[in-house]
């Protein structure tokens, strides 16, 4: 059995590490018994790089959630949503980290599609009301039995196996929206469905089963398959076996706009190559109903309860790049090197929806010269040179005197990167003088 603890430890990053000890914190002192559960310890299991975190609290979570907000020195940027019906808590962070923190519970169903009812419970009912076994464990993070895992189920053996294994044979029909769920999962971790879980998923899928999907579950299924790593494959899987259309039931063939999708999403891999992280949610949902028509849109956005604010990570774009492509095209972007600051600034998006929508050529050009030539001279630049100069690198002067040679040379104020001294020791100059002008004007 792998130490688990030393998992987390190692394969969480300082973000999500951080989060883990602050949540721990704000449990005990509630004095509540606390969890990771669902798809963070999955994929820690599984060897998958970890995206969202959620712990399971036997009690009051908000309680939790909220006297970790008092603690978090971060608090002001992070964005909470409280549902206190569900005794549930979304933390979203500056970085992207989603964290949601709940009551445990369990839920009883009625009729196919209907709102369970709610109950809440101890840990062990908590992991049976899930939907397959992998997601349907626990690591306690409790002061006596830290690092202990609860798996009842066995989905630790289906994550070796490479396995989806519904927990109850009504999984499906009970929360429709676990159809999408099994096809996302199974694309994304090249699982399989177990021989009972691929009867139970046909079975549910001929029923027309997901015509009873919750709008709450839609929309959630919406939003991940955005956050995905290859959004564009899943929505093909979808298709595949006729789930698209739980979104929209015009959600197929060419109003998928699949076509245009894949070419966005090479496009975002061609800038993340160059080491600009992409968040690629924003466009994919853009391109995503690019060619539904309006009507078509606006209802597609009401069957989910779409909210407001829940849109603006792709109707903000637009706008966003048409700022950005005025930038282009004055007086901040006059010479090369004011151009590459402003867009050094831009978040990758914003670059990959310009090159997607603003097709002027000038613009065009700036962005792709940044891309693809001027970040990879800025990698090539004279540090060798600069120390047998004197000057000590790893110290602030020496990055100040590179910066300055290099905005040289994007204005052509170097004659030839191959003749370097001469140049290195005027942008020296500079940077002194420029240090004894501040150095002046502070005293
Ligand atoms: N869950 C469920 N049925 C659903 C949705 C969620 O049983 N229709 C449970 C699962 O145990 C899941 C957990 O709630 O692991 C958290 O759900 P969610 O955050 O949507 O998905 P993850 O499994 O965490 O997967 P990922 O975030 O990687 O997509």
């Amino acid at each position: 059995m792998p130490d688990f603890l030393f998992l987390l430890e190692s394969r969480l990053n300082p973000d999500q590490y951080r989060v883990v000890e602050q949540v721990q914190a704000a449990a005990a002192e509630h004095e509540l018994h606390l969890y990771l559960v669902g798809g963070a310890l999955r994929d820690l299991i599984y060897g998958y790089p970890i995206r969202d975190i959620d712990f399971a609290v036997e009690g009051q979570a908000v309680k939790v959630a909220k006297s970790l907000l008092k603690r978090a020195p971060d608090a002001k940027s992070i964005v909470a949503d409280f549902d206190e019906s569900m005794r549930s808590a979304y933390l979203t962070y500056p970085s992207g980290l989603t964290v949601e923190i709940s009551a445990c519970r369990t839920e009883r169903r009625g009729r196919p599609g209907q709102k369970p009812q709610i109950e809440f419970t101890g840990i062990y009912d908590d992991l049976r009301r899930r939907d397959f076994s992998m997601n349907a464990i626990a690591l306690s993070l409790n002061p006596n039995s830290r690092g202990l895992l609860l798996d009842p189920n066995n989905g630790v053996a289906d994550i070796e196996r490479h396995e989806i294994r519904t927990l109850s044979s009504a999984a499906f029909t009970d929360d429709p929206v676990r159809l999408i769920r099994a096809i996302r999962f199974k694309t994304r971790l090249r699982f399989n469905l177990d021989e009972r879980t691929e009867e139970q998923f046909r079975a549910a899928l001929d029923s027309g089963a997901i015509k009873n999907a919750s709008p709450s579950g839609l929309h959630n299924e919406f939003r991940e398959m955005g956050r995905e790593e290859n959004p564009v494959e899943i929505l093909k899987a979808l298709e595949k076996e006729g789930l698209t259309t739980a979104f929209h039931p015009r959600f197929v063939g060419s109003k998928l706009n699949l076509n245009g999708l894949t070419v966005v999403q090479k496009l975002a891999r061609s800038i993340e190559d160059v080491g600009i992280p992409v968040r690629f949610q924003g466009p994919f949902f853009y391109f995503l109903q690019d060619k539904l028509p309006a009507r078509d849109r606006n209802d597609l956005l009401k069957r989910m309860a779409m909210k407001r604010s829940d849109q603006e990570i792709w109707t903000s774009l637009e706008p966003r790049t048409k700022k950005l492509v005025q930038e282009l095209s004055g007086k901040a972007a006059a010479t090369p090197s004011k151009t590459y600051k402003l867009l050094e600034e831009q978040p990758g998006e914003l670059l990959l929806f310009l090159l997607m929508k603003f097709p002027q050529k000038k613009i065009q050009d700036k962005v792709k010269n940044y891309l693809h030539r001027h970040r990879k001279m800025r990698q090539t630049l004279p540090r060798m040179e600069l120390e047998t100069l004197g000057v000590a690198p790893g110290t602030p002067k020496f990055q100040q005197v590179l910066d300055a040679y290099f905005w040289a040379l994007l204005d052509g104020k170097v004659r030839s990167s191959k003749e370097p001294i001469k140049p290195l020791k005027k942008a020296i100059a500079e940077v002194e003088a420029g240090g004894e002008k501040a150095a002046k004007a502070a005293s």
